[in-house]
């Protein structure tokens, strides 16, 4: 029980990574405050969790939205009292698949609404998180980059950014909140097989780049949330200001795929 009686409030866990996520903080003893846009998932998700035992909620949450952001932190505290872990999980997956683009034809408002959630969402959501934080003199934030902050792939500049900002600001937040005893970390997972991808991944020459990854699969949510609980924990406890890369290889090497083969459909 890594996370015995620990209150973990993370936003996306509707679905996907930050789904995997919940489940299995939930499993280590931690209390758990689902936060979505979804509510019918996430309420789903919520009492699937209690009823295999363990201790949820779901409180419907626009990242994006400081009022919602505050709301959250709020409902973790009036009902467990305390706010030990924040995960920033949530992204706008679908417009990333769906609407980004290439600066040149990139929409303006597809920009907007992808840096107010993706990282704006992390500021506000750690805003309201922090003052809890620094009144118990101890508190875990984790933040949710990509291997796409790190090294470019064509024609998904808005998430680009907005993921890179987060990376950086993680490394800020770190510096600012380590007096307090709050950790700020970052998971940048590669390729992992989330229902938002799944549309992508019927492309065959896309499915064929993302499994390039030096241990020849996919990421699986469960990886990602098992990296997670290792930062949220106290086996994490000497690690703040990173950002941990988590893509089976991905990264490491020079791809030994043709140049244009990693591509991304109209
Ligand atoms: N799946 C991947 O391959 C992959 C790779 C690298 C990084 N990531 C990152 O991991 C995180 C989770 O991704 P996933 O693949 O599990 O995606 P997902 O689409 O399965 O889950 C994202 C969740 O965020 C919620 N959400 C979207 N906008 C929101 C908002 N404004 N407020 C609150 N909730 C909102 C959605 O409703 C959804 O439940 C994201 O930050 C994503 O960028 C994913």
């Amino acid at each position: 029980m890594q996370l015995q009686d620990r209150v973990a409030l993370i936003t996306g866990a509707a679905s996907g990574i930050g789904r995997a996520a919940a489940d299995l903080f939930a499993r280590e003893g931690a209390r758990v405050l689902l936060a979505d846009l979804d509510t019918a998932r996430g309420e789903a998700a919520a009492a699937q969790i209690t009823a295999a035992g363990g201790q949820a909620r779901f409180v419907a949450t626009d990242v994006s939205k400081f009022a919602d952001a505050r709301r959250a932190v709020a409902v973790a505290t009036d009902t467990w009292g305390r706010l030990d872990i924040l995960y920033n999980n949530a992204a706008p997956t679908r417009l990333c698949n769906e609407q980004d683009r290439a600066v040149h034809e990139l929409d303006e408002a597809v920009w907007d609404v992808m840096i107010n959630v993706a990282l704006k969402g992390v500021f506000l959501m750690s805003k309201a998180a922090l003052p809890v934080m620094m009144a118990q003199k101890r508190g875990v934030i984790l933040n949710t980059a990509t291997i796409d902050a790190l090294i470019a792939e064509p024609g998904i500049d808005s998430y680009t950014a907005a993921k890179g900002g987060v990376v950086a600001l993680t490394r800020s937040m770190a510096l600012n909140y380590a007096k307090h005893g709050i950790r700020v970390n970052c998971l940048s997972p590669g390729y992992v097989i989330t229902e938002c991808q799944q549309d992508w991944y019927q492309n065959p020459q896309a499915r064929a780049a993302a499994e390039a990854t030096h241990l020849t699969r996919l990421g699986r949510p469960e990886d990602i949330a098992e990296l997670a609980l290792f930062l949220a924990g106290d086996r994490g406890e000497f690690i703040t200001g990173s950002n941990l890369v988590i893509d089976g290889g991905f990264t490491a090497f020079k791809s030994q795929l043709p140049p244009g083969e990693l591509f991304r459909p109209e």
